[in-house]
């Protein structure tokens, strides 16, 4: 099973990422967290790339080809061998985000998005997304009491995440069988249970069955 999280930065995907995942184990899955950008070596060195705050000048169009290319990566050298040994594979982002963040935050042509979105992935596409919704508001509250060392891309303004929300919202609507929108400003436990309760939904499993994928 090929599971995604998606939002916005400071949502609090890593958090419910990590619950997942121990819950599976919990219950006998063996689980693997992905990064996105990163996952092997060559991709974490693009993330350096793609983060690195002085890489001002990067255009647009390297900077999708540079996540696209992580991405191919990561997919070909580790997500398919873990899926087909059996593993869950838990991607913390994946080609939603380059939809959201390249296409409706920079602005890139959708058409464009969607082919080198297919290219990059190759057809492997999670089987489930969790999509944390968040308002700008509440992460640049969250990113302050935080007081975190922002990175190239979290250094961007509000106008960015809002077209980068907007986003998000336009392909949950067109996918909603595969990404699952939450209230991720909802206290962590709540959110961890959304996610629960929908993935038994999801794999259309009884509640009184929890436990058994
Ligand atoms: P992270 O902070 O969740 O590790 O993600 C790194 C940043 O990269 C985050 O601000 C979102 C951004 N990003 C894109 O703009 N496009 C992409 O395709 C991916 C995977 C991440």
């Amino acid at each position: 099973m090929f599971i995604s999280f998606e939002g916005i930065d400071f949502c609090g995907k890593t958090t419910q990422i990590n619950l997942l995942k121990k819950y599976l184990e919990n219950i006998g899955r063996r689980v693997e967290i992905i990064r996105e950008p990163g996952g092997t070596a060559i991709s974490e060195k693009i993330r350096e790339i793609l983060l690195n705050k002085k890489h001002l000048e990067m255009c647009d169009e390297t900077e999708i080809f540079l996540f696209s290319a992580a991405r191919a990566q990561v997919v070909r050298e580790v997500i398919r061998p873990l899926i087909a040994r059996g593993c869950v594979v838990i991607a913390d982002r994946f080609h939603d985000s380059t939809t959201a963040y390249q296409g409706f935050g920079r602005g890139l042509s959708a058409d464009a998005v969607k082919k080198i979105n297919e290219f990059a992935t190759g057809g492997t596409i999670p089987d489930l997304t969790f999509y944390l919704r968040l308002s700008v508001e509440e992460s640049t509250k969250r990113k302050n009491v935080c007081k975190a060392d922002l990175d190239r891309i979290e250094k961007s303004d509000d106008v960015f995440y809002s077209n980068v929300i907007a986003g998000y919202e336009k392909i949950a609507l067109e996918f909603p069988n595969r990404i699952k929108g939450i209230d991720g400003e909802k206290s962590a436990i709540e959110v961890h249970n959304d996610i629960l309760s929908i993935l038994y939904e999801t794999m259309n499993i009884a509640s009184d069955r929890r436990g058994v994928i």
